[in-house]
């Protein structure tokens, strides 16, 4: 099969295509042919090997210390069950399915554990719609509900609301109830409305510190401030959040983990099967849509790394068949 090979951590032309042999079918494993696939700010992190403060170590350990360890890269896929291992139950051949693996999906088909984070595609929802979800859905699905426990009427800051887990963590701040002040550049603003934001902000203009204690979360997506600068606009028990692992935040969340005042909170969003079935219920309800840049065909999956990499605003899928590929393109 064809599939996009990384030779090394480096620039986006580090990507090739390559026929790879098929991978191998366990008893308990599914056969997906990838239909949409994303390239996220994630994805770029890890084919530079730029992981942001003390996860430089925890980042290398876990993907390989001179060059990825496993080199068809690509963690989340929408596509169709081709094949099932014999003790697989629940999902069958032709099923519609979508999910999150570690490494594999950007290529022609990925085999994955039919007891991981997959989940069949709700009826009526698209390729494009359903891989756009698990990197963003799935990371403020983890940091909003899991670890802040936002609930309904608290206020919610976004900074950094207009990228890929930005935009979900709007939307997903708005089913848990919450209300939204989404913070990014002026240019996104209409998009941030309609994914629901009940303020935006420019970030050039608007700091935060002035608005006086009355955010219940900080979600700093964009890593541009600290719990200590949050604190000013943080209410008593305000939960300030991190992507980033930091010294600093490592600190902060192990002074402020008890005694039920303000906290800091650095958390690793896991994807699970839990989790993406909670994403496919509140797809099939119509509250996560994607924003979508473009979609191009898996050969050019070096250009996709470029688009990211020059700040486009939507995510970029890459899709392996010329059909699935016209299809995302209408989601565009
Ligand atoms: N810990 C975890 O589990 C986890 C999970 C997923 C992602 N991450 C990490 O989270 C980070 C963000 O991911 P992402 O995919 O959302 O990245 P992204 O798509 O690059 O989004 C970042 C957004 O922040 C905006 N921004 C930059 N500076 C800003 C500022 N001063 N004020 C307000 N907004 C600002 C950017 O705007 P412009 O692009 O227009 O400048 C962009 O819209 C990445 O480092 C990623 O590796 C961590």
């Amino acid at each position: 099969m064809i599939a996009a090979w990384t030779n090394g951590y480096g620039a986006a032309d580090l990507l090739e295509l390559r026929e790879v042999p098929e991978p191998a079918l366990g008893a308990d494993e599914l056969r997906i042919e990838v239909e949409a696939s994303p390239v996220t700010a994630g994805d770029i992190r890890l084919r530079t090997a730029n992981f942001p403060g003390m996860s430089v170590f925890i980042g290398r350990a876990m993907f390989g210390i001179f060059g990825p360890r496993r080199k068809v890269q690509g963690s989340i896929f929408a596509g169709t069950v081709v094949e099932v291992g014999a003790e697989v139950t629940g999902f069958a051949v032709g099923d519609a399915v979508f999910g999150e693996s570690l490494w594999g999906a950007w290529a022609q088909r990925l085999v994955v554990s039919a007891s991981g984070a997959v989940a069949h595609r709700p009826d009526g929802v698209d390729a494009a719609t359903a891989a756009a979800a698990p990197y963003g859905g799935g990371t403020a699905l983890h940091f909003l509900k899991e670890a802040a426990s936002v609930q309904p009427g608290e206020r919610v800051l976004v900074i950094g609301a207009g990228g890929g887990v930005g935009r979900y963590a709007v939307q997903v701040a708005k089913v848990l109830g919450a209300h939204v002040t989404a913070v990014d550049r002026e240019r996104k603003r209409d998009m941030l409305l309609g994914l629901g934001a009940d303020v935006v902000r420019d970030r050039e203009s608007w700091d935060f510190r002035t608005a006086g204690a009355c955010f219940d979360v900080i979600f700093d997506i964009a890593d541009v401030t600290s719990f200590s600068e949050s604190r000013v606009a943080l209410t008593e028990t305000g939960r300030y959040l991190s992507l980033s692992l930091g010294l600093r935040v490592l600190f902060d969340m192990l002074r402020t983990r008890r005694g039920g005042g303000q906290r800091a909170i650095f958390s690793v969003a896991m994807a699970s099967r839990e989790s993406i079935e909670v994403l496919a219920t509140w797809l099939a309800a119509g509250h996560l849509a994607p924003v979508v840049a473009d979609c191009l065909p898996l050969e050019d999956i070096a250009q996709a790394h470029v688009l990211v990499e020059d700040r486009v605003v939507g995510l970029v899928l890459v899709s392996p068949s010329r059909e699935s590929m016209a299809r995302s393109r209408e989601v565009a």
